[in-house]
This record gives structure tokens, sequence and C-alpha cells, in this order.
């Protein structure tokens, strides 16, 4: 028998219980020995707790069971998962989180002691929930020089936008659904605001292209400022809106990471992820792209990341190999003004009257005009208004894009909203 402690008896942590229940003959029979929960952390009593016999309250009676020899770490947040984690790993004991927060503030150091004691750090859950990346990257595609990572990050923000095109669902019903189904952080904040893919984007990034990128160094917008003519124009263009992580080596190799929403061609197969699913597209020299998709949040496929990290580190009893990222000596992190790009802006007035400045500042661009009622019509939230279009420029660094629109601004044109568009 296996003995582990899962640290935090939240959603992640319930789904981890479940699923070593669940699956027990399966996991029994892959490796030749059971895993058990013999404790479970918590603050304070949950009376109604299903495995509540398990919870003890004292994080040294765990570090001090020699025969625990996996801490499942399911708390999220910096403190104390973070000085938790450093005890366990330097008492011996494998450790294993969804804490992408901790992972990508800490990462680099956490790392390291785990490699100095010999034990496994193991992350998967952090990114993508049940969707298999981290190990992939690390494994299968590691022959490969990578050179792009881009994709949907934050199941929260996707199933929201999802219910807002296709069910008419407004910001904060959709919201509420996602709280409700598992998918969003403790403070929805972090999901809205583009911090939670920030965050994954940030330990992609770390892994990928080897030094350590700190969430505070990166741009992360969020979805909060756009609106439903956004969301209309962008399908009226032939697109949808989606929140997009990205991290991409430049051609003078500084690393461009960021988050923001992007306009999206129905082209692009991320497109069509809905719903709380995520997707990412990594670009390797001999691959080309290959995209990952699956559930990105929920208790049950962040739970069975969870699980089949605790297998692993259960298989490989001495460090398996070493997933590191280092701090880089000089500034390497590129400035997202660099970002090749088109924007989409929404202005209030028509084209016929906006088409002589906008062409001179951006020369032949596309017209976007809301041509009839259309899906928006049908589902009865946006109704075609003649004194606001959008226009999509043409490729350009976004910098130099932004400096137009503002001087477009100056000119007098009202600018309701820009947003970059995703380009191959
Ligand atoms: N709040 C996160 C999301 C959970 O919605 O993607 C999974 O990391």
């Amino acid at each position: 028998m296996i003995k582990a402690a899962l640290l935090g008896a939240g959603v992640v942590g319930t789904g981890v219980l479940e699923v070593l229940e669940t699956n027990n003959q399966a996991i029994r029979e892959k490796m030749g020995a059971v895993i058990e929960v013999v404790y479970v952390l918590e603050q304070v009593d949950i009376p109604a707790h299903p495995y509540r016999n398990l919870f003890v309250y004292d994080y040294n009676v765990i570090l001090e069971d020699s025969e625990v020899k996996v801490v499942v770490e399911a708390m999220g947040g910096l403190n104390p998962a973070y000085d938790y984690t450093k005890k366990a790993l330097e008492a011996g004991k494998h450790v294993v989180t969804s804490n992408k927060e901790l992972v990508a503030t800490h990462g680099e150091e956490l790392l390291e002691i785990a490699r100095k004691n010999n034990v496994n750090y193991l992350f998967e859950a952090s990114v993508g929930g049940g969707i298999p990346i981290i190990r992939p990257l690390h494994q299968c595609l590691s022959a490969n020089r990578i050179s792009e990572i881009r994709g949907i990050l934050n199941g929260t923000t996707n199933y929201v936008l999802s219910q807002m095109v296709d069910k008419g669902q407004s910001f904060e019903d959709a919201l509420a659904d996602a709280q409700a189904k598992g998918y969003a952080e403790r403070d929805t904040t972090a999901d809205v605001e583009g911090i939670d893919a920030g965050r994954k984007i940030a330990i992609l990034g770390s892994m990928v292209f080897g030094h350590a990128i700190s969430p505070d160094d990166i741009l992360m917008e969020g979805i909060s400022k756009l609106t439903r003519n956004d969301v209309d124009l962008a399908e009226e263009w032939g697109g949808t809106i989606k929140l997009i992580g990205l991290a991409k080596e430049l051609d003078d190799k500084s690393i461009l990471c960021m988050v923001s929403p992007f306009v999206v061609s129905n082209h692009s197969l991320l497109a069509h992820v809905n719903d709380v699913y995520n997707a990412i597209m990594v670009t390797g020299d001999a691959t080309g792209n290959v995209m990952f998709y699956g559930k990105g949040a929920g208790k049950l496929p962040t739970a069975s990341a969870v699980v089949a990290d605790v297998m692993d580190a259960v298989f490989h009893r001495d460090a398996r190999r070493a997933i590191n990222w280092t701090s880089a000596d000089k500034p390497f992190l590129a400035d997202h003004r660099c970002l090749q790009t088109r924007l989409f802006i929404r202005v209030v007035g028509t084209v016929e009257k906006q088409r002589k400045l906008i062409e001179e500042k951006f020369g032949e661009v596309e017209y976007i005009t809301r041509n009839s009622e259309g899906k928006a019509g049908e589902r009865g939230i946006s109704k075609k208004t003649d004194d606001e279009f959008a226009f999509v420029t043409h490729v350009n660094m976004e910098g130099e894009l932004m400096d137009r629109a503002k001087e477009l601004e100056r000119a007098g044109v009202e600018i309701l909203s820009v947003i970059r568009v995703l380009i191959d």
C-alpha cells in the first residue's frame, strides 16, 4: 500500500478522493499496489464532508509520518501551500499539485528543492485541467525546438463566452453557472481578468523556453471589458472572441508571453473550442502544429491529472527526471507591442462618415457592419444599430497599430473597443 496525504478537501481534493475510490481496481492493477489517502488536512471541520473521517488539522501529523510518501497539495493560493510544499519536499516526500499560482510563482525554487531531495514535484493538473500537456511537452515533444504555444487556457471564461455567444446568456449568469459547476477560482477575478490563464501560460513558457517567466511580468488582460456588440460584430466578420494565452519566440530570440482576448477567425481550430474545453496548440520544428484538447476545469478532469501524477511519482520513487527552469541572466521577455497582429476596432458613427479618417491612418481596412439582425437578433439580445461599426486593420506590429488608433481618436473618431486579432 502506498500512503498519501491530501492537503485541502475542496473541489479538486474531493475529486482526487473520488477518482481514487471509483478507479481503485484499475489503479491497483496498473500500480501493483493500492494508493490510500490516510490524511486529509483541513483548517476547520466540515461536518457533512464525505471524507471527514480522514481529517487532521495539524500539518506536522503528515510531515512526521514517514510512511506518507506522497503529498497532494490541492489547497490553492500561495500561503500556506508554499511553506507546506517546501517542508514536504525537504522531508523526502513527493508533492503533486494542481496549484498553478504556486507553480508559476515559485516553480523554479520548488523544482530545485525536489531535485536536491531526489523526489518529484509534479503539476500536470496545473495547466489544462484533465488535458495532458506538461508531460507531453517535457517528454513526447522534447526532440523538437518549440517556437510557439497558444491556446485557450481558462475553462471559466471560455464557458462564459460560449454561453454568451450561443445561448445569449448574460455575463453574470454564465459566470454564476461556471462557479456552480466548480470551474471557477474562489476569487473569480483571477478567471475573468486573465490572471489564471496568465499563470498557466507563464508555466508553459517557462518550461518550453527554459527561463522563469513571472506572471507579474506579462500582459494579462481579461474578458470583463468585452461587450455584446464586440461579440456580435466579431461574429459578423466570421470569427469569435476567445481569451488566448500565447508564448512565442521572436526573430531576435526574445520571448513574447501574454494573455488577452483575441478575435479568432472561424478558420482556426481554436474558434471551435467551446464551453469548459481548453485547447493548446504547440508548434514544434519537427512536428508542426500539435493540438491538445479536453476539459480544462472541473472536479473530475482535474483530479484525473492529479491522480495520474501520484501514480507517476510512486512508479518513480527516486526523482524521475528534472523538469526545471532557471532565472535568466538578462532580460528576455519581449514587449507585447512587438506582437504581429491585426486590430479589430469598434467605433461610433457610420462607415460613410468615418471612412476617410480611418483610411488616412490605416490604409485599406475591412469594414464590419451589422447587416442583419442575424443570430444576434434571433437571440433577441442585440439589435441592429446604425450608429456604430467595426473595422479590421492590416497586419502590423501591435505598437504601431495602437499608435495609429490613438491618432484616429485625436482626429475625432470615438473608439469603443480595440481587440487583437489572432493571426497564424
Ligand atoms: N478556474 C480555472 C479555469 C480552473 O476555469 O480554467 C482550472 O485551472
